[in-house]
């Protein structure tokens, strides 16, 4: 059967000051899983060629730049849309905009950010990525933390909306064999 490698790119400099969205570069640590992620991939990779999608994110282009492999950008694997949120922390928006911030702990599938998504949204964009992973083979995608969460819901057949809570740390990859009646998985922590 054939797997689906996924990754969240490296810690970036806004992971590290807790601002959601944006455009920023790796930080250090970052940087040390993008130059661990090739022999980390060929761990469970072995020898077969992969194609790497990434976003168009910094972030993610930087995280896949020394894969050996042939990469692709999609502006569909680009993070949820913060909307006037983009680039603020948790804190922030919670001073500016506490009934957004409650309406998004309320029911955070549904809530869409001012000008910006809801993981429902994301999922609805995911549709044709998730149609083209289907018919490929050998396929890793470097990705965002709400991204990832959606694909892998899919992929492990969990409800949709459950999606906003899937556990996906930094500096891991997830290979995802789908079988007959449930999705093998296993993980790959980078040692960072
Ligand atoms: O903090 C990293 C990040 O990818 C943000 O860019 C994004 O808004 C957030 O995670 C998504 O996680 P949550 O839906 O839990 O806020």
């Amino acid at each position: 059967p054939r797997s689906i490698w996924l990754s969240r790119h490296g810690e970036s400099e806004f992971n590290l000051s807790g601002r959601i969205g944006g455009d920023a570069n790796l930080s250090y640590r970052g940087r040390a899983y993008s130059e661990k992620l090739p022999e980390l991939v060929k761990q469970s990779v072995g020898d077969i060629d992969l194609t790497v999608w990434t976003s168009t994110m910094k972030r993610t282009i930087q995280t896949a730049q020394y894969l050996p492999y042939r990469k692709l950008q999609w502006k569909a694997l680009d993070e949820l849309d913060a909307g006037v949120c983009d680039g603020l922390t948790y804190e922030e928006i919670e001073e500016a905009y506490p009934e957004d911030f409650r309406a998004r702990d309320d029911d955070k599938y549904n809530y869409r950010y001012r000008g910006g998504e809801s993981y429902r949204d994301v999922v609805i964009r995911l549709e044709p990525i998730i149609m083209e992973i289907e018919r490929s083979e050998n396929i890793m995608v470097v990705t965002h933390q709400a991204v990832i969460r959606c694909l892998y819901a899919y992929f492990m057949n969990v409800p949709q909306n459950r999606s906003p809570w899937m556990e996906i740390p930094l500096h891991t990859v997830i290979k995802l064999t789908p079988r007959a009646y449930s999705t093998q998985e296993e993980r790959f922590k980078a040692d960072i």
